[in-house]
C-alpha cells in the first residue's frame, strides 16, 4: 500500500509493502507490514532499502525472531561484521557469534554483579557513539531487536546527523569539512574513567582515521561522522580537537532533533551508522534484566577511501 506522509521533511519514497509513519520532524519511520522472520523478495529488499536510506531509522514493531533468523535477515542487506570487539568474549553468553550481547546478564542469565569489568564497559554506550566506528572499515547498519525490556529506562536515543550538517552555519562547515579524525575504543572508554584494557585489547584498539564530514552516498547528503569513539583530529592540539567534537556533538544532539526509543519487546530498529548517532538510557540494571541482541553489518570500505 502507497502512504503519503505529512511532513515534507520526512517525506521519503514511495512504498508498496511497507506502511510508515514519521518518528520525528527530521527523519526516522516506524514501519509497519513486512514479516523479517522470512526471506524477502527483491523488490521488498529494494523498498526496505530505499526507505532506510531516505529515514535512516526504521522502528519495525511485533516483529519474533531468533537469534538466526536476526542474522539472516541481516544477512539479505550486507556483510556480517566479524567477532565484535568486546571485552572478555570467551565469557559470551550468546553461541551465535553473529549477535552482538547487548544485555546486562552474563552467560549463567543473571545480572552482572555491580563491578563486573563488562558492565563497566557496557557503560559506554551512553555516550552518543556511531557503531563500530573504531575499525578501519566502520559500520553500515545496525538492527538491534528487543527481548526483554526493565520497566523503567533504558530507551535508546537516536539523531541523524545529515540533519546536524545542514544546519551548521556555513562558516563552521568550511572549517570542519576536510577534517580527519582518529576513532579508538579506548578513547569512548577513558571517557568514563574506564582504563582496564589488557595489552591485547590495547592492540587490537588502534586509533582509525576516519573523516568528519562524510557524503552518505544514496542520498547524497554530507552527514557528520561523530562518535565517542573520537580521541583526536589530525594536526590539531588535542584539547582544542576535543572541545570542537564536544561542541559538535552537542549541536546535533539537540533535543529538537533527537528520537527517543521507548522499547517494546519485539521491535527491531535498524539504523544507518553512516549518518546517525544513538546512545542508550540509564536504567536499573542492577535490578532489572534488559536483553537485547544487534546485527551490525559493514561498510564497504575506510571513509577516507569513500567519495567526499
Ligand atoms: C548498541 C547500543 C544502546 C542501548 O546496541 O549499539 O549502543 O540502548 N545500544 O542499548
Ligand atoms: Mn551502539
Amino acid at each position: 500500500m502507497s502512504v503519503s506522509i505529512a511532513s515534507d521533511t520526512t517525506a521519503g519514497p514511495a512504498t508498496r509493502f511497507l506502511t510508515l509513519t514519521p518518528l520525528n520532524a527530521y527523519f526516522g519511520a516506524r514501519a509497519e507490514g513486512l514479516d523479517l522472520s522470512r526471506p524477502l523478495t527483491p523488490e521488498q529488499i529494494a523498498e526496505l532499502r530505499a526507505a532506510m536510506d531516505h529515514h535512516a531509522v526504521m522502528v519495525f514493531p511485533g516483529q519474533k525472531l531468533s537469534d538466526d533468523q536476526q542474522a539472516a535477515f541481516a544477512e539479505q542487506f550486507g556483510t556480517i561484521e566479524a567477532t565484535p570487539t568486546l571485552v572478555d568474549q570467551e565469557r559470551r553468553r550468546l553461541p551465535n557469534m553473529q549477535i552482538n550481547d547487548i544485555s546486562n546478564l552474563g552467560a549463567d542469565g543473571k545480572i552482572l554483579a555491580a563491578d563486573d569489568r563488562r558492565r563497566m564497559f557496557n557503560l559506554g554506550n551512553m555516550l552518543w557513539h556511531s557503531d563500530s566506528s573504531f575499525k578501519p572499515t566502520p559500520a553500515y547498519w545496525s538492527m538491534l531487536h528487543a527481548r526483554v525490556i526493565p520497566p523503567e529506562g533504558g530507551e535508546t536515543e537516536y539523531v541523524d546527523t545529515r540533519v546536524a550538517w545542514e544546519h551548521l552555519p556555513p562558516r563552521m562547515q568550511d572549517q570542519i569539512r576536510d577534517l580527519v579524525t582518529e576513532h579508538s575504543l579506548i578513547f569512548s572508554r577513558q571517557q568514563l574513567g574506564f582504563e582496564a584494557f589488557s595489552p591485547e585489547e590495547t592492540a587490537r584498539c588502534t586509533p582509525v582515521p576516519q573523516r568528519l564530514v562524510r557524503r552518505h552516498a544514496e542520498s547524497g547528503r554530507l552527514a557528520l561522522y561523530l562518535s565517542a569513539h573520537i580521541g583526536r583530529i589530525h594536526g590539531w592540539p588535542t584539547p582544542e580537537a576535543m572541545a570542537l567534537i564536544r561542541d559538535l556533538t552537542e549541536f546535533a544532539t539537540q533535543r529538537p532533533f533527537v528520537y527517543q526509543h521507548r522499547w517494546t519487546v519485539d521491535d527491531l530498529v535498524i539504523w544507518d551508522n553512516r549518518c546517525t548517532m544513538h546512545r542508550g538510557l540509564r536504567y536499573d540494571d542492577k535490578t532489572w534484566p534488559r536483553d537485547l541482541r544487534r546485527v551490525t553489518l559493514e561498510d564497504v570500505a575506510p571513509t577516507l577511501e569513500q567519495a567526499a
